[in-house]
């Protein structure tokens, strides 16, 4: 499936992704933490400018030219060559149809190609059955559950 790619997020595509996202209840362990989204271009830009750092890269994923999700790869450690990989799509309109998961197989692609990692990270709050479902799919193992998390790793 080619629809999907990734690229590189920048502060434009940032502001795109952000003025039609939902937050997903899904993520959260703590209902009263959870809030509908607003868009503060403000914000955005705060959150586009924290996430320029050596041990992260942030992907827009995108279709038909618009960005309807971001992956990242962080805590990126060089040494131990590990990282972490986190997503979050748009709104309820771009989830269920297979985009997921094939973000998720690029951001490995790029990982382990370009990046040199040897293993990848991931964690889902225990509720969050479609993330989980989806990191197997991609290939993580399930390694443990702690502190209302489960924890998942892919090895090269
Ligand atoms: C998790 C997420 C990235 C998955 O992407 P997606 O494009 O919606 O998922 P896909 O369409 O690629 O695949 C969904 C799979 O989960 C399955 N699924 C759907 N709902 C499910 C549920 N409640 N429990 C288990 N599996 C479920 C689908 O059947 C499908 O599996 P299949 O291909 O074997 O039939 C996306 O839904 C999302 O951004 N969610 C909100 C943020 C989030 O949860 N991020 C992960 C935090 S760790």
């Amino acid at each position: 499936m080619n629809e999907i790619s990734l690229c590189m997020m920048t502060r434009d595509l940032c502001h795109i992704l952000y003025q039609d996202w939902e937050n997903d209840p899904a993520i959260y362990m703590d209902m009263n933490l959870f809030a509908p989204y607003r868009y503060s271009e403000e914000a955005v830009n705060r959150y586009f400018d924290a996430k320029q750092i050596p041990s992260r890269v942030l992907f827009a994923v995108m279709k038909d030219g618009k960005p309807i999700g971001e992956v990242q790869l962080k805590r990126i450690d060089y040494e131990s060559k590990e990282c972490v990989l986190s997503i979050h799509l748009q709104n309820d309109s771009v989830k269920g149809h297979g985009y997921g998961t094939c973000a998720e197989r690029l951001a490995l692609q790029y990982a382990f190609d370009v990046l040199g990692m040897v293993a990848v990270n991931a964690d889902t709050v225990i509720k969050n059955t479609r993330s989980q479902h989806v990191l197997e799919k991609v290939g993580f193992q399930y390694r443990k559950e702690e502190n209302g998390f489960k924890y998942y790793r892919i090895v090269r």
